[in-house]
């Protein structure tokens, strides 16, 4: 089968989706959506497709292609009525993130969804990196023991302004969190196989930044199995240079992915090191870093191709949905409880905010 899309919002990751979409034979866009109608006409032929039909409408479009999914990759804004007239129509939906801004317009999509027994599936492609699915395998193995704390490191300059980025994070609520931490909050949830269960955050915006709210945030995860995961991230950087790390460090040794999409690294620990040599340990007597082979991925096609599969075959019946609205609703719900505690001041625990939000339990 072959899952008939109706795709809306072609702009920069509109374009991202569409050539996934035309390369993959498990779906293919049968039409689009955006306002703009002399933009999309321009744009389909630009893409090689001069025979999709475009909508500037999306009721239209609905009704007179009778896609077997919605894919939206419109402002987070737009999401919940988008998405809603799509379930009202019988149609699966395959969100972007972030689902919505606020909790409780999700939780109504996700109740919408199972109500009419179609799918919702949350952009997190991300998860899809061959450096993600190695760094999950490898702490479920335990490769390197137990793992007992990580920190996680985004510093990027993200000038709002550039004409080649979307507009919509210049004035949104908590741009950082809910526009990029959000797959970094994900990424741990995934990789770690483990959920929050405490937060203390900060967020706030650095006097050059480019965005009118919030662009850094700074949080202290507890998971479930006592891991900490200290996380910062920022689109307001001191220096242009893009800095990423994420390194979790384990009973028997760490794990570092040092780029943002590749570059996995591992040193073994030898106890019998710490008991003798150097006091503070620079020098050739460390247990050596040595790379981990990842399969590689063209980061935003090859891992949007893989979370495109995953739901083609939730769609055909073929396997569950992993990366659902319903499982979203863990990941946004510790973005929104980031910007709460930063608001509060003061630790959060997840389960208290859930049940403050309105999750069902047994969605948890
Ligand atoms: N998963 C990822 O890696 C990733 C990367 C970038 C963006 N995103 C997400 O994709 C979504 C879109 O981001 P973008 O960068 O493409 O934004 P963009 O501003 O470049 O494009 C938005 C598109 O939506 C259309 N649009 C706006 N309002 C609409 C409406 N009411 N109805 C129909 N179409 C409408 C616009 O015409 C445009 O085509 C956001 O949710 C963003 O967070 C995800």
């Amino acid at each position: 089968m072959t899952v008939r899309i109706l795709q809306v919002g072609m702009g920069v990751r509109g374009r991202q989706w569409a050539e996934v979409i035309r390369t993959e034979s498990c779906a293919v866009n049968v039409g689009y959506m955006r306002p703009e109608l002399d933009i999309a006409r321009r744009q389909v032929i630009e893409w090689g497709e001069p025979d999709t039909p475009v909508f500037d409408d999306l009721e239209t479009a609905i009704r007179t292609l009778q896609p077997d999914a919605v894919l939206l990759v419109t402002p987070p804004d737009g999401h919940h009525d988008q998405a809603s007239l799509a379930f009202k129509y019988g149609c699966h939906v395959l969100c972007e993130k972030p689902l919505t801004e606020d909790l409780d317009e999700s939780i109504d999509l996700v109740r919408q969804a199972d109500e009419a027994g179609k799918l919702l599936m949350v952009g997190m492609n991300f998860r899809y990196l061959g450096v993600s699915q190695k760094i999950r395998q490898m702490l479920h193995e335990r490769a390197l023991g137990e793992p007992g704390f990580g920190h996680f490191v985004y510093l990027r300059n993200r000038d709002g302004r550039r004409p080649d980025l979307n507009k919509f994070p210049l004035t949104m609520r908590q741009p950082m969190l809910l526009e990029q931490s959000v797959h970094h909050l994900d990424l741990m949830r995934y990789c770690y196989d483990d959920e929050v269960v405490a937060v203390q955050a900060d967020t706030w915006n650095p006097s050059w930044s480019t965005y009118a709210d919030d662009s850094c945030v700074s949080a202290l995860l507890e998971f479930r199995s006592g891991l900490r995961a200290n996380y910062l991230g920022t689109w307001t950087s001191g220096w242009n240079r893009f800095c990423f790390e994420w390194r979790t460090d384990c009973s028997g040794g760490v794990l570092i992915q040092k780029q943002q999409f590749e570059e996995l690294y591992q040193a073994k620990m030898n106890p019998e090191s710490a008991l003798t040599g150097e006091l503070f340990k620079t020098g050739p007597e460390i247990e050596p870093l040595q790379p981990v082979a990842v399969e590689t991925t063209r980061a935003f096609y090859d891992d949007t191709r893989g979370l495109l599969r995953e739901f083609a075959a939730a769609v055909e019946g073929r396997a569950p949905l992993v990366t659902s609205g319903k499982d979203h609703l863990k990941t946004l719900g510790l973005v929104l409880a980031c910007a709460e505690a930063a608001r509060q001041g003061r630790r959060l625990l997840m389960a208290d905010f859930y049940r403050q939000q309105g999750i069902p339990d047994e969605w948890l």
